[in-house]
């Protein structure tokens, strides 16, 4: 049984992670900001119980973090995967050069990009614990410099390059702790984020993602990884 934190747990891509997890009798601990209001994961908590801790969590307020991570901390010392999940986007047209500004970017590197960091930083005792520790970070195709031909779209394909940066340099210098961390993309599924035309279901990404995490050795540290299994171009 592995220890498993998820963000952004109560829908979509996240949702059908914990359920993957849970499924296979990991200890989920699910984070998503409002428990209370998260009908999907209280109807999981009813068939796992225990299994399942769901946990309030605010991604982009260190507070936040730290109580979460307090929370967690009543349960266990060790986090085996973290998967930084939580993720925003904006409307296409607010992400334009006539009308993008300081506070769409800022609000959407604040969660895709600085969260995921801060959460590492503050799960990292917890990581270390573990014989196996892994930072999974939800990123995009999207966020891929190499494969990009249109424009527009700054904040969200800023904030997700930005987080494979991040993740690169959270790799090598995790590595002397044999902290494995890598950016995933999850294909683009059927979410309220990627919307009902898309070509995956969620709990076809999640399975190919758990897949991918599960056969994660430290030289796939620091790369950038497709839901499928296969490397992606920077
Ligand atoms: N769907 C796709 O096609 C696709 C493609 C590439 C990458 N991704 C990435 O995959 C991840 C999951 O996407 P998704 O499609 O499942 O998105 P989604 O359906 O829109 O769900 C987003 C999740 O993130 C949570 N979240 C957003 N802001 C948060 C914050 N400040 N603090 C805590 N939680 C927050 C949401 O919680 P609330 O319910 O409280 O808002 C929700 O649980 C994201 O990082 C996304 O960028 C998705």
């Amino acid at each position: 049984m592995q220890n498993v934190l998820i963000t952004g747990s109560n829908r979509g891509i996240g949702l059908a992670l914990t359920t993957a997890y849970l499924g296979r009798g990991d200890r989920v601990f699910a984070a998503c900001r409002n428990p209370a209001r998260a009908s999907d994961l209280q109807a999981l908590a009813d068939t796992h119980g225990s299994q399942l801790v769901i946990l309030p969590l605010e991604v982009g307020e260190l507070d936040s973090i730290r109580a979460a991570v307090a929370l967690i901390k009543e349960h266990t010392d060790t986090i085996d995967i973290l998967i930084n999940n939580a993720g925003i986007n904006a409307p296409q047209e607010d992400q334009r050069l006539d009308y993008i500004d300081f506070a769409t970017m800022t609000r959407l590197f604040r969660v895709n990009s600085f969260a995921p960091l801060m959460i590492a930083q503050q799960c990292l005792t917890l990581l270390r614990r573990s014989h196996h520790p892994k930072v999974i970070n939800l990123s995009s195709e999207m966020g891929s410099i190499a494969e990009t031909d249109y424009g527009g779209w700054y904040a969200y394909c800023g904030s997700k390059a930005a987080l494979n940066m991040i993740s690169r340099l959270l790799a090598n210098e995790l590595s002397r702790y044999n902290v494995i961390v890598a950016p995933v993309d999850p294909g683009w599924v059927q979410t309220d984020m990627g919307g009902e035309d898309a070509e995956l279901a969620p709990e076809d990404s999640a399975a190919g993602l758990v897949a991918l995490i599960d056969g994660m050795t430290p030289i796939d540290s620091g790369k950038f990884w497709r839901w499928d299994g296969s490397q992606y171009p920077w």
